[in-house]
């Protein structure tokens, strides 16, 4: 039956969630994301994040808490490598094919470029937390979406690599802000032009990672960040969160004054909420 072009777009059904190489729960205010192709080292293609995407635009409004984790005992390989060979992967475009035959111009990849970005941005979303649960390797894209997370939680085997440059690539899944805002110009321009890895402790040491924990520990750690986060009220965090991140684009002034806005709509809530019960 054809599609109405009208109906409002859904969460991704299992069998399009299972060709993305994900699996997706909901549980009331927490949603779990797990990328999920072991026997590709979880390796992630266009697909898995045009899924993503549509995931962030469809998430129920209730949801507060995104976890994303790799399925078995490894985060992610990064990009599917098919992708860069002409034939690409199965189903899907090759990034490289339009170029060497000439019939996808820098405007058309342009575009391709920023509807893959689309599935690590909604991630920043002020009304989300999102907490990253790496074991093993995250490496090239999937250490930008480990850096897209609010919150990154360690097993001491997992280790990061921007291993982009190495292959002839910039990283371009908007992971470089990200590691710029935490380890600063020069040790990024270092792990990145080096493409070497990264380690659990020395990612705790350079702010990289939230928590580090041995690996049997992380679900329980994850669940315990997750708890944590729930005992907050939601709409405190959404500002909050959105106060956060406009402060390294602020003087000190402009902060101020957003820091007053805020706190003027949160109390003018919190009256009305009291006002309501008496
Ligand atoms: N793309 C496609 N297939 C992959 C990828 C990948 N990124 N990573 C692993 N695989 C496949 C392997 O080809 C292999 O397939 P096979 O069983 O058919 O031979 C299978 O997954 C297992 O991989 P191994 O290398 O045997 O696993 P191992 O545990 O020894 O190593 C590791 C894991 C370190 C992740 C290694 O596979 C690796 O370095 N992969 C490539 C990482 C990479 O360069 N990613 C791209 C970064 S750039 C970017 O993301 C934009």
């Amino acid at each position: 039956m054809a599609q109405d072009p009208n109906a409002p777009e859904t969460l991704p059904t299992d069998e399009e969630l299972g060709r993305a190489g994900l699996e997706l729960t909901v549980d009331g205010p927490v949603a779990r994301l797990t990328i999920s192709r072991p026997e590709r080292r979880n390796a992630m293609t266009g697909r898995t994040w045009a899924a993503m995407a549509r995931i962030g635009r469809t998430l129920p409004e209730d949801v507060r808490v995104v976890v994303l984790a790799g399925k078995g005992d490894i985060f992610s390989a990064g990009i599917d490598l098919k992708m860069f060979t002409p034939e690409g992967v199965d189903g899907e475009r090759s990034i490289v094919a339009g170029l060497a035959d000439g019939s996808a111009d820098e405007a058309d990849l342009d575009s391709y470029i920023a509807e893959l970005q689309e599935g690590f941005t909604w991630l920043r979303r002020p009304d989300l937390v999102t907490v990253a649960a790496v074991r093993s390797h995250a490496i090239g894209a999937a250490f930008q979406l480990a850096l897209s997370c609010d919150l990154r939680i360690l097993a001491d085997d997992a280790k990061f690599c921007m291993k982009e440059p190495a292959l002839g690539l910039v990283p371009d899944l908007t992971g470089t802000k990200p590691l710029v805002d935490i380890v600063g110009v020069h040790r990024a321009t270092e792990i990145c032009l080096t493409a070497r890895r990264v380690e659990a402790e020395e990612a705790r040491e350079l702010g990289l990672a939230t928590l580090v924990v041995p690996a049997d520990e992380l679900e329980g750690a994850v669940s315990d960040a997750v708890s944590a986060l729930l005992e907050v009220d939601a709409d405190a965090a959404t500002a909050t969160k959105a106060l956060l991140q406009g402060a390294p684009d602020h003087t000190l002034e402009e902060q101020s004054a957003a820091e007053r806005k805020a706190q003027i709509g949160r109390l003018t809530a919190l009256a009305r909420a009291m006002a309501a019960q008496s």
